[in-house]
């Protein structure tokens, strides 16, 4: 093994140290020597010591003032200080330890013992570092697996709304790609709408797909009729707005709480003509204003129990002459603006 230990050894009196490293010298260490409190500060910003030896009684700089100044360099936080000592009144030595040795030798030591304290502080400053890397590691292992799992859920719940409507849109001829498509169109209005955020067209573009989730409440001879529907039908038909408020509304999720907007909201119509309110311009919300258009825009442009598939240029007119009336004008305009990546999405 060619690791070896750091050694610094801090004593004014040469034949200290001299002793030092002759006994330390057994061992497979780094031998540093520092002659004042000074220089050893020089030696421990360049280097990195796995342990200090330190003399306490020394000319200018002392021991504790040393060991004040080093505990205060963030590398050496935990690096074992050892105090070397002539001194045996107890005061020095609590002195010593107050300011943070882990372990003192009385001047002059045993051979064995100098070996002995070295090593196992060496071994216990190891195994702190080795125990450390694990916590830190543990930690982030931790921090990984909690947003894995949430990311997850996330999935998870995304894959739920796709199957339940999916579900739905499929007893009603309007399959999953009908409500991918409501999705995309929805989010793309929302992006160039220049009052709403990246986080609003994420919303939408999460909670459209459930705009006709309360279709799940009305019967297949309304829902696949073939012809239209009678006046009595239509009051049935107009619940689906309604129909899944009251299990929406208690959701604190942004997500949950945007659809149920979206599902009340989307067959209102500007003028106060829609549906099941009555509700005129920004009374609605601007998040239904949008998915009302890119409803109609995608049930016209395909075909449905009752009707047959609409040609783009007849759809895009509807859409045109309705501005204002069924549908909030300027939506409609930036909706015109950028026609073509609309039309692209519902020839997908
Ligand atoms: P949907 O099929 O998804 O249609 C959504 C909206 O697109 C309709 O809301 C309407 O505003 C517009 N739309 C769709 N097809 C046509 C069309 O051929 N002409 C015109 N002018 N607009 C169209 P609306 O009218 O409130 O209907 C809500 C839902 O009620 C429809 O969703 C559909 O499921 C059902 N529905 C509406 N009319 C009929 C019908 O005559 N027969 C049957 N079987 N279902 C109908
Ligand atoms: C639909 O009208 O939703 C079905 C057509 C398609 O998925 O492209
Ligand atoms: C409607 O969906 O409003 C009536 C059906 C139709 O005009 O074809
Ligand atoms: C309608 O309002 O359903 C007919 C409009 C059109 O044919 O463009
Ligand atoms: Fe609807
Ligand atoms: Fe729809």
């Amino acid at each position: 093994m060619d690791f070896k230990y750091n050694v610094l050894i801090v004593d004014d009196v040469v034949d200290n140290i001299q002793m030092a490293m002759n006994i330390l010298k057994e061992e497979n260490y780094n031998l540093t020597f520092a002659l004042s409190g000074e220089e050893a500060l020089t030696l421990l910003e360049q280097n990195d010591f796995d342990i200090i030896l330190l003399d306490i009684m020394m000319p200018g700089m002392d021991g504790y003032e040393v060991c004040q100044k080093i505990k205060k360099i963030d590398k050496y936080l935990n690096v074992p200080i050892v105090f070397l000592t002539a001194k045996t009144d107890i005061d020095s030595i609590t002195k010593g330890f107050s300011l943070g040795a882990v372990d003192y030798l009385i001047k002059p030591f045993h051979a064995e013992e100098l070996l002995a304290r070295v090593k196992t502080q060496l071994e216990l400053y190891r195994s702190k570092l080795v125990l450390e890397e694990h916590n830190l590691s543990l930690e982030a292992k931790v921090k990984y697996e909690r947003k894995r799992i949430l990311h997850e859920m996330e999935e998870g719940q995304k894959e739920i709304i796709y199957m339940l409507t999916e579900m739905i849109e499929g007893r009603s001829q309007e399959t999953g790609e009908h409500v991918k498509r409501v999705a995309l169109m929805s989010k793309l209005l929302a992006e160039y709408h220049p009052s709403l955020t990246t986080e609003d067209a994420t919303n939408i573009f999460h909670a459209a797909p459930m705009h006709d989730i309360g279709k799940v409440s009305i019967p297949d001879n309304i829902l696949q009729k073939a012809d239209a529907l009678t006046k009595e039908e239509f009051e049935v038909m107009k619940t689906h707005t309604t129909a899944a408020h009251k299990f929406l509304k208690s959701s604190k999720r942004k997500i949950m709480q945007s659809a149920d907007i979206i599902a009340m909201q989307h067959h209102e119509k500007w003028d106060g003509t829609g549906y099941p309110k009555g509700l005129t311009g920004d009374e609605i919300h601007l998040y239904g204003r949008i998915v009302s258009i890119i409803d109609v825009f995608d049930a016209l442009t395909h075909e449905r129990y009752y009707k047959e598939a609409w040609e783009i240029d007849r759809s895009i007119e509807y859409m045109k002459k309705h501005a204002g009336t069924h549908f909030d004008p300027q939506l409609i305009d930036i909706f015109m603006e950028h026609q073509n990546e609309f039309i692209a999405i519902v020839q997908s």
